[in-house]
């Protein structure tokens, strides 16, 4: 693992945005796991300048998201995937037809989550994956359980969960209570992990998910046991 601890935001975000850019110019084509949130924002800025002055070419990339709010549709401006067209993919050249979001408004949620695995699989897995981590130590949706889920499935949220993402509704009783968010499968299957984590409040989660135990009562502690992951900690 390796770990990097940096001082700013704005270091953060061009030391993940750095990461993602050399990614795909040494593979074009790359499958990219992509998360939502605040963290990865600057994140995103990062590349969009880059792509607007030519130094990155998204053309041939393919995009799968993590996860999304059961019952919110793209034209909702709280769905993630409204929030990947406005903050990220309307911004470069990806192809929209090669960006995937989990369809929280599918009529068959089970089906759809089978349909998202087979697609990551078809794809050849992600290559590389980022993430943020939740105050309880989710990753994607994968909430604190007694067991770590495998695949793609619908998930209760947590109430911690809900009163952290109220900030982006007007109030917590919008907060969609469940989502679709990939499994355990997929993201550890990714080649590389990207995992950012910002702010005073994270820190705690981060000592607990990399320094402590693996469990699924913190499902991004199971990352210890991937080969090639970087987090990077900013603590301010
Ligand atoms: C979002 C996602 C979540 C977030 C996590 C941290 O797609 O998968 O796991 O990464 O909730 O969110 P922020 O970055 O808003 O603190």
């Amino acid at each position: 693992m390796k770990f990097i601890t940096v001082d700013s935001y704005e270091k953060l975000s061009r030391q993940a945005a750095n990461i993602i850019s050399a990614q795909v110019i040494i593979k074009p084509d790359s499958v990219l796991g992509l998360a939502t949130g605040s963290s990865p924002l600057g994140t995103y800025r990062q590349l969009i300048d880059w792509y607007e002055k030519g130094d990155i070419d998204f053309s041939e990339c393919i995009s799968v998201n993590l996860d999304e709010y059961v019952g919110l549709g793209g034209e909702n401006d709280q769905s993630y995937r409204y929030f990947m067209n406005h903050n990220f993919f309307h911004a470069i050249n990806i192809k929209p037809e090669n960006t995937f979001v989990p369809n929280g408004c599918a009529e068959d949620l089970a089906a759809e989550c089978e349909k998202y695995d087979a697609r990551i699989a078809d794809l050849g897995g992600i290559d590389l994956q980022l993430l943020g981590i939740g105050l309880d130590g989710h990753i994607g949706f994968n909430e604190p359980d007694d067991y770590f889920v495998k695949n793609t499935h619908v998930v209760e949220l947590h109430e911690s969960t809900i009163k952290a993402n109220s900030r982006f509704f007007e109030n917590e009783a919008e907060v969609p209570r469940r989502a679709v968010t990939m499994g355990m499968v997929s993201i550890m299957q990714a080649k590389k992990i990207l995992l950012i984590a910002s702010g005073k409040n994270k820190r705690d989660i981060v000592e607990k998910a990399f320094f402590g135990p693996i469990t699924p009562k913190i499902p991004a502690s199971i990352l210890q046991l991937h080969p090639d992951i970087t987090v990077i900690q900013c603590l301010n």
